[in-house]
């Protein structure tokens, strides 16, 4: 008895010595989180198909893999790795099948070989290749039974013997033409070759595809390559028993995205980014949730009250969607009646919810969920009303949950100007909570329309974590432009595009150092994005800080709106083009101010990114060599704006700025007594060369 005693008190102790000494984050660690970019109930409510990805160090790559989750059995099985992620598998009506893309047959870098689909049967736990062509596939949806497929390529373009292999950029590079074909399987033996018909081409780039018996329809948006125009965002449809009309169902400055039909298939669901081009008299909003009525194309907004950004729905059944709202730091379910105008909040835990999708038969909820203190796991419930007890059915980052996670807490302050209050988050050091004369590392997010969340997902461009781990004080602003702060809070970034918000992260630092939480003389800031547009700012305006970050940054506006795919961005947050307000592009961008900098810079970039030119961190590391300031550039091959392709690169990116962080950041340097002996150096030589120079024209005259 004393003995049982004693062992429960031991094993007492020793579990409440566990919980206190959970280790610390390590490097590899933080790199290998898994989370979980789909999920996908069947018709039929029996399985949710849920998808992974996590970084594969061997291979060099990421690694999607797809699951089928059984609700009943609750088991789950393995249906492919390699999962293609330019299209999202799409479940057969009958729930029989799911038909997505694979990486094994991808022509990303072979020209012009032959694309397939692979349908995966339930029934034989089978995965069939099909042959679909050699044209880049772009959407595809299954039509009212599982004998077929409607299917959207990219047309290749014809070979022109006069221009070899010269690019025409407004042809080749982005006007591009779509064909939709059908696609009938033979519904005997699926391994027989399929019967692919012609339904018809349009003269844009088809970005999603759906299926509607609701008057026999095909429903599709229009994308392009480059965010020049915002016409090229529309909705159409053709009446597949009248495939010659094409007819609009939008015409607006909106991006749609993720459609969904209503379950009698007669309304249509779409996201909304409101993106003006800066031609209409039309603000940027944050994401909104509407639905057209395709009988009579009467267009209604959902959750107008709302005041935050919409990112996610799932339709709950005729009466209703669900909603993920984001006000603030958290994303929350919301629901909206269709009787009703207001959301409703549903209770459940502080942070963020994601993927939400349901299986109006069964009246099943999934999600993806996590939190600054709780890694992202797949769960499920069956009543909305009791959020707080979802169960997970994934374990993926089971370790996350045995490390010692940062401390956060929301802090706020005002902007001096206009007194407007900001909100951010700070993250401790676990040991350090809420202690005061801490270094400080201000990470910026991207965006600019986006947020800091409480919101766990461990990557390169979010690692704060892994700073607060090595003892800095991590300071997330959601600066003026940042969502879930009202449409007025998106707005005032307008014209001042760097120095208001800008301003904004300042005197959150200020209040930080007189609140006495930071140490004034330990002050970093980095960021990724525009996280790197006001990186590059900020250290033109002010020479408090120890070292800086720049990744993927910008410091001339006028070159990044001419060379990004997303020029309308840039022309809307300028108030115009680069000849309408020339003084907004002079005054509101690093080049021009680089002379005051003195902070030592590790500037990142993307081989190929189109998003922020890489050219824009060569001007930069350029600038700043011949200023003599510390800087040190590093480029990863191949990769575009997000670093997508290779895990390793997101890694070293992170292991480089840790170190430049600890050579930099934790000494109380006066910079303004910079050393100039370089710059002399380079000086007195110029001058010499330019001596010996004028002799040789002098002598050849
Ligand atoms: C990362 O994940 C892989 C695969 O599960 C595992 O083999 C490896 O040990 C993990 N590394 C660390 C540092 O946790
Ligand atoms: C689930 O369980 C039922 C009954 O035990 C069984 O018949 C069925 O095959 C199982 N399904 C799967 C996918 O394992
Ligand atoms: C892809 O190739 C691998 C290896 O060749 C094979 O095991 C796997 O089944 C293939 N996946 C698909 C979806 O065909
Ligand atoms: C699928 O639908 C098409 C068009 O409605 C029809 O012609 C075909 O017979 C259907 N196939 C099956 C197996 O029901
Ligand atoms: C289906 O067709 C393939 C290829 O012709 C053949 O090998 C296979 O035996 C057929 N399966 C059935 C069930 O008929
Ligand atoms: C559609 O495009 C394809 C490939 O470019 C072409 O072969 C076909 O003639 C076009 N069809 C129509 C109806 O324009
Ligand atoms: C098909 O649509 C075209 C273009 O709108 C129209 O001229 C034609 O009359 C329609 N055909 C039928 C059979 O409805
Ligand atoms: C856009 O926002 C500005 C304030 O930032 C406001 O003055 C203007 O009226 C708004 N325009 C529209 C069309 O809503
Ligand atoms: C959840 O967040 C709200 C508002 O930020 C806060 O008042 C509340 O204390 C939080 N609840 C928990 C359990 O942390
Ligand atoms: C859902 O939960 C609420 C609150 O616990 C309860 O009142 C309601 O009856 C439940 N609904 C169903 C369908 O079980
Ligand atoms: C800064 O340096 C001090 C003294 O060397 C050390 O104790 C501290 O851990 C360092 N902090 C960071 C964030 O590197
Ligand atoms: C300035 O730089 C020169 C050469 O780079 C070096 O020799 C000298 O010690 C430096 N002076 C100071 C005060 O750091």
């Amino acid at each position: 008895m004393l003995i049982q005693l004693y062992l429960l008190l031991l094993l007492q102790i020793f579990s409440c010595f566990s919980i206190e000494t959970k280790s610390k984050l390590n490097f590899d660690e933080f790199f290998n989180y898994t989370t979980f970019p789909l999920l996908k109930f069947s018709s039929t409510g029996r399985h949710l198909l849920i998808q992974t990805k996590r970084p594969s160090w061997n291979t060099n790559s990421y690694e999607n893999t797809l699951w089928l989750y059984d609700i009943q059995n609750q088991t789950k099985k393995f249906i492919t790795t390699n999962l293609r992620t330019s299209i999202q598998p799409q479940w057969s009506p009958s729930g029989n099948y799911i038909v997505f893309l694979s990486k094994n047959h991808s022509s990303i870098n072979k020209r012009q070989s032959e694309e397939y689909i692979y349908l995966y049967s339930l029934g034989s736990d089978t995965v069939l290749p099909i042959q679909i062509g050699k044209e880049t596939p772009l959407a595809l949806t299954w039509s009212n039974n599982d004998s077929s497929i409607y299917l959207a390529v990219k047309s290749i373009d014809k070979e022109n013997d006069l221009w070899k292999d010269v690019i025409q950029y407004r042809e080749n590079v982005i006007r591009k033409t779509s064909i939709i074909y059908r696609i009938d399987f033979n519904s005997n033996n699926r391994s027989l070759p399929v019967e692919k018909s012609l339904i018809r081409n349009v003269s844009f780039l088809i970005n999603q595809l759906l299926y509607t018996s609701f008057e026999e329809k095909l429903i599709f948006s229009s994308a392009s390559a480059v965010r020049e125009n915002l016409d090229d965002f529309e909705l159409y449809f053709i009446n597949l028993r009248n495939m010659s009309a094409l007819s609009k169902l939008t015409n607006n400055e909106i991006i749609e995205t993720a459609l969904q039909l209503s379950i009698d298939g007669q309304h249509l669901f779409f996201l909304s980014l409101h993106r003006s081009s800066n031609k209409k008299l039309f603000n940027n909003t944050q994401n909104r949730l509407y639905s057209i009525n395709l009988a009579n194309g009467i267009i209604t907004r959902f959750g107008e009250h709302f005041d935050g950004s919409i990112d996610g729905y799932t339709i709950e059944s005729d009466a209703g969607v669900y909603i993920l709202g984001q006000l603030g730091t958290e994303i929350q379910i919301y629901s909206r009646q269709l009787s009703k105008k207001d959301l409703i909040h549903h209770n459940g835990w502080n942070g963020t919810y994601e993927s939400i999708v349901s299986s109006y038969n069964q009246r099943l909820i999934a999600f993806v969920y996590s939190s600054l203190e709780k890694p992202m796991e797949v769960y499920f419930v069956d009543n909305i009303s009791q959020l707080i007890s979802a169960k997970a059915i994934t374990n993926e980052n089971y370790l996350f949950t045995q490390r010692n996670l940062p401390k956060t807490k929301v802090y706020n302050w005002r902007n001096e100007d206009d007194h407007r209050v900001i909100e951010g988050l700070l993250h401790y050091p676990p040991e350090k909570f809420q202690s005061k004369n801490l270094p400080l590392l201000v990470l910026i997010h991207g965006g600019p329309y986006a947020a800091s969340l409480n919101r766990l997902n461990l990557a390169w461009n979010n690692w704060a974590p892994l700073a607060v781990s090595e003892g800095w004080l991590v300071f997330e602003p959601n600066y003026r432009g940042s969502t879930g702060y009202g449409d007025q809070f998106l707005s005032e970034i307008r014209a001042k595009p760097l120095s208001r918000p800008g301003k904004d992260i300042l005197c959150g630092v200020d209040q930080l150092i007189k609140d006495g939480i930071v140490d004034p003389y330990k002050l970093a800031v980095g960021g990724f994005s525009y996280g790197g547009f006001l990186t590059n700012w900020l250290i033109t305006q002010t020479k408090r800080f120890n070292v800086a970050l720049s990744a993927a940054g910008a410091v001339d506006f006028t070159s990044t709106w001419g060379m990004m795919d997303i020029p309308a961005l840039i022309s809307y947050l300028y108030g115009g083009f680069p000849w309408e307000v020339p003084h907004i592009y002079q005054n509101e961008a690093p080049i021009y101010h680089l002379d005051k900098v003195r902070t030592p810079t590790h500037i990142v970039t993307g081989e190929n990114d189109v998003r922020v030119p890489t050219s824009q961190s060569y001007i930069l590391e350029r600038g700043l060599r011949y200023l003599d300031i510390p800087v040190k550039l590093i480029t990863f091959p191949k990769e575009g704006h997000s670093l997508s392709i290779n895990p390793w690169h997101g890694k070293i990116k992170v292991r480089e700025e840790l170190k430049w962080l600890q050579q930099y950041g934790n000494q109380s340097l006066n910079r303004d007594k910079s050393n100039n002996s370089e710059r002399q150096k380079f000086t007195y030589a110029l001058q010499l060369y330019m001596f010996f120079f004028s002799l040789v024209i002098i002598k050849n005259i």
